[in-house]
């Protein structure tokens, strides 16, 4: 297996293959999964996560409904499209905030064979989101070469969340970055910060980056701004799951780090591919996900919130983009006033095939 990859489709028995999220990183555990039920499961528990990866999930999801279709043929065709489109509709909408997620869901069906043939849909779904997931990789490389620019030697440069190979399919975003000027032969350490109450930073980001033999501490996310004050940080680096006009909406506690990068005159950048932006949105019409109060309250099985207190649980915020010092996409680096922004939406780049 690449080293890297983390979700996959198995050709030999059609179901989508990917590493169980929830379990890391105690256990390396491989889930197949053969219906949009289990994926949509799997996307709410957060087993994938990760916007890039929510695409390319959105896109075998569709395939793994067109599946069904096809192997219910025979039966009431009326029936039968109800149920794909009612499926559907439950996988883009299984968690809101990263846009990738409805536009893999939506690329794969506006490919879908207009002959009504459900063999000949199946098979355009399938060559619709292996396009979708090759094409992840190559673009994460991209970014991440472009990104290297930005990282002098012998920096340390501080991240939230986690947006690595787990987050797409393999390479990384703001990972990816730190990839590339590792390959590049710099010399870079990371600080991630844990990520709570999900720790996607420590259980995910760190695990990723012992594995690959890159010198990782994880810090409580309270402890930036003080590490930044003492000049313990070069450059903060994150991944993005929707950018709009106004605003980069990532993972809560990201919000906080840019305001205190400002403070510090440290660079605050966003790795991202152009999926993740956001052509029509506005920042105020933009669903940020409520979590459950009990990924606060408990820990394990043990209650840290007595009984009584309200919990307050939002999994993303929403950055000004006037704290961003640049945008890295697969296409280059745009730098403040982002005056070529406009041309991010225009340019599809999955267009070019
Ligand atoms: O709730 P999660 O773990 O899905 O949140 C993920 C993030 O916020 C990532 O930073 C973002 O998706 C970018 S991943 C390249």
């Amino acid at each position: 297996m690449d080293e890297h990859r983390t979700l996959w489709w198995d050709e030999a028995s059609s179901v989508l293959c990917f590493i169980d999220q929830t379990a890391l990183p105690g256990e390396v555990r491989f889930v197949r999964c053969d219906s949009v039920e289990r994926l949509v499961d799997a996307i709410r528990r957060l087993e994938i996560r990760g916007a890039p990866a929510l695409g390319v999930a959105g896109a075998y999801g569709v395939v793994l409904a067109a599946k069904a279709r096809r192997d219910a043929s025979g039966r009431d065709q009326e029936e039968l499209q109800r149920r794909f489109q009612e499926e559907v509709d439950r996988l883009e909408l299984a968690r809101p905030t990263a846009v990738n997620l409805s536009w893999g869901v939506r690329r794969v069906l506006s490919r879908l064979e207009a002959s009504g043939d459900p063999a000949a849909a199946f098979e355009s779904a399938l060559r619709e989101a292996h396009a979708i997931a090759r094409k992840d990789g190559e673009i994460c490389e991209r970014i991440g070469d472009h990104g290297a620019a930005l990282i002098p030697d012998g920096s340390t440069v501080m991240t939230h969340c986690n947006a690595g190979a787990l987050a797409c399919t393999r390479w990384g975003t703001a990972l990816g970055v730190v990839r590339s000027a590792v390959r590049q032969g710099k010399l870079v350490k990371v600080i991630a910060c844990e990520t709570r109450p999900l720790l996607q930073g420590s259980r995910l980001t760190a695990w990723e980056l012992v594995r690959d033999r890159i010198d990782v501490s994880v810090v409580p996310d309270s402890s930036a701004a003080f590490l930044m004050r003492r000049g313990e940080v070069d450059l903060v680096i994150v991944g993005a799951d929707r950018i709009t006009r106004g605003a980069v909406f990532n993972k809560i506690g990201t919000y906080m780090h840019a305001v205190c990068a400002r403070h510090h005159h440290i660079p605050f950048y966003v790795a991202a591919p152009h999926s993740t932006f956001d052509r029509t949105g506005k920042e105020a019409d933009v669903v940020i996900e409520r979590r459950p109060a009990e990924e606060i309250s408990w820990s394990g099985s043990r209650r840290v919130v007595p009984e009584g207190a309200g919990v307050i649980n939002y999994a993303f915020d929403a950055t000004p983009l006037n704290l961003v010092d640049a945008l890295i996409t697969e296409d280059g680096v745009i730098r403040p006033p982002f005056a070529h922004l406009s041309g991010c939406y225009d340019d599809d780049p999955y267009a070019r095939r």
